[in-house]
């Protein structure tokens, strides 16, 4: 497996690193929202942080804390840009960002439960990458089995194939831009709709377990 040179990496998000929060007040956020105008997220992301495959909410239970607090800054801050995120992330000031971050990455991982084929072209994706095509494997940044590799790389086993699919068409089209180095548009824009479709299938249907790394 081909390693990636990741210190550069850790030293740009080191900063990202944040406090413990307080996980009972971010669980208050989850389940009623906040007075400044964030929405209850459990409507969207499911009682337990599951998320949605259907309607495409990714799951944020299990994820690593720092990950979650940088995707609520950069909705925040207009780096990441979704119409239905970035309203909610502005009402969370740095304070509710880290709290309700800490709840779910408190929370037990729930994988995608939706049945489906095992997809063998993801798998060699996920796992060798595409020489040909210049694709490095996922997991030599996204860790062994996509698990997630604190506190830059979000795990992608059992998320959403539908959310996993959107995400990648998103960097390829130019329409997410918050990665670090542009590490995932490289990886993205060299990916065939069958490459996307077949990772994503691929990582949905992989075993969740609790991501490597030192920090949470
Ligand atoms: C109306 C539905 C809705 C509500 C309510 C909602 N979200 Fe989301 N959330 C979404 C959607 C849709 C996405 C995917 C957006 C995208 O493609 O960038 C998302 C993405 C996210 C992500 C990025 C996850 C990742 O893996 O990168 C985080 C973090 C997040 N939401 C946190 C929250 C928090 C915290 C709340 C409550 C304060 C909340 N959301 C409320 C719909 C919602
Ligand atoms: C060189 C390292 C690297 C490689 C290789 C890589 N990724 Fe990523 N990936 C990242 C980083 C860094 C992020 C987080 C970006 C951010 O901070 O928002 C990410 C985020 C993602 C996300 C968003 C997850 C979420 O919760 O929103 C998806 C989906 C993803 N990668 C899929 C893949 C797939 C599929 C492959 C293999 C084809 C792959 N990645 C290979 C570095 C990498």
């Amino acid at each position: 497996m081909k390693l990636w040179p990741v210190i550069p990496l850790l030293a740009v998000v080191s900063h990202i690193a944040m406090a413990a929060g307080d996980v009972e007040t971010g669980k208050q956020i989850a389940m009623q929202g906040n007075n400044q105008g964030a929405t209850a997220c459990v409507a969207c992301h499911g009682a337990n942080g599951q998320g949605n495959a259907s309607a495409g909410f990714p799951r944020l239970a299990g994820l690593n804390a720092a990950y979650l607090g940088k995707q609520l800054r950069d909705y925040r801050n207009g780096s990441r840009d979704n119409p239905t995120m970035n309203p909610i992330a502005a009402a969370l000031d740095d304070v509710a960002s880290r709290d309700v971050a800490a709840y779910y990455a408190g929370l037990d991982p729930v994988g995608d439960s939706t049945k489906r084929k095992e997809s063998a072209s993801g798998r060699t994706l996920a796992l060798r990458g595409d020489w040909d095509n210049t694709i490095p494997a996922c997991v030599s940044c996204h860790g062994p089995g996509g698990r997630g590799v604190a506190p830059a790389f979000p795990a992608l086993a059992g998320q959403h194939a539908s959310y996993i699919k959107a995400q990648l068409q998103a960097w390829r089209a130019g329409k997410r831009r918050n990665d670090a180095n542009e590490l995932m548009k490289v990886v993205a824009e060299r990916m065939s709709d069958e490459q996307i479709q077949a990772v994503a299938d691929y990582f949905a249907a992989a075993p969740v377990q609790p991501d490597t790394g030192a920090e949470q």
